[in-house]
């Protein structure tokens, strides 16, 4: 294929669920013109309490679907498949690969009290890939790691502030603030949408950062790089496609995204 036929292809993004929405959104606002395909593995969701093989062979699965639909790139816009599953998508697939990870660097460079929190899944937290994060990263300050079960599934539920959701955020974020955490990172793409909840309760103290802005930025490299980055006057479109419960996925989705998103049923599942 020519170079302008191929970056005429969208870019393929996915998630175990709605959470990846929160990196499409800083993807969006980067890259207007480019169209993007989503996919949120909802019916499989939560992807952290899986086995490693399992997140593997279904990230496979869901990026061979995103280039059956003609994707120039993709972006794993999950923590826990990026450790599941990074490499594997790499050697299967020459086009850009670009993925997560939980943003300690910029965390280890922001913190004042030398005290990092991370939230993140049970999945990415016993990885290989965050121990080797933390090695390369994390020297010289303190690292607590806290993970989060049940909070991907408040967000897959559009339970934003519930009380439930608020518990649940109290009782992770509390042990970070005891030990003195005043950088927080967010480190599953669900979690961004419990930004307003999880900084009202760690405080104007604590500042929160997540890995979006620097994937969409990595994302804009790589297709310039590539000679895959569109160059036309039009907006970008967008396209939806869920697991599992499609009505649950459009209300939620429409909530997190925009009232006139359109999400269709991810075939084959
Ligand atoms: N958004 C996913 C992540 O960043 C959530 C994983 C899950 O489904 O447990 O890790």
């Amino acid at each position: 294929m020519t170079g302008p036929a191929r970056s005429a292809g969208p870019v393929g993004v996915f998630d175990s669920g709605v959470g990846g929405l929160s990196v499409l959104r800083r993807i969006r606002a980067r890259l207007p013109h480019e169209d993007l395909l989503y996919i949120a593995d909802s019916g499989h969701a939560p992807y952290g309490d899986r086995p490693a093989d399992w997140i593997r062979a279904r990230s496979l699965e869901l990026a061979d679907l995103l280039v059956a639909r003609g994707a120039k790139a993709i972006v794993v816009a999950c923590n826990t498949a990026t450790a599941a599953a990074a490499a594997v998508l790499r050697e299967r697939h020459a086009l850009p690969i670009v993925a997560m990870e939980p943003a300690v660097k910029p965390a280890a460079a922001a913190t004042k009290s030398g005290v990092v929190g991370v939230l993140a899944t049970v999945g990415t937290l016993k990885s290989a890939q965050f121990a080797a994060l933390l090695d390369r990263f994390a020297n010289g300050i303190e690292v607590i790691t806290q993970p989060c079960p049940g909070l991907v599934e408040c967000v897959e539920r559009g339970e934003l502030d519930t009380h439930a959701t608020r518990a649940l955020v109290a009782r992770y974020v509390a042990p970070l603030l005891a030990r003195g955490a005043d950088t927080i990172v967010l480190g599953c793409t669900h979690y961004p949408f419990l930004q307003p909840l999880i900084a009202e309760l760690a405080g104007p103290q604590v500042a929160l950062i997540e890995t979006g802005p620097a994937v969409a930025r990595q994302l804009e490299r790589r297709l310039k790089e590539d000679g895959l980055a569109v160059e036309r006057a039009r907006l970008g479109s967008s396209a939806f496609y869920a697991s599992g419960d499609l009505s649950l996925a459009n209300r939620v989705m429409r909530r997190l995204w925009a009232e006139d998103a359109s999400i269709e049923a991810l075939l084959p599942e």
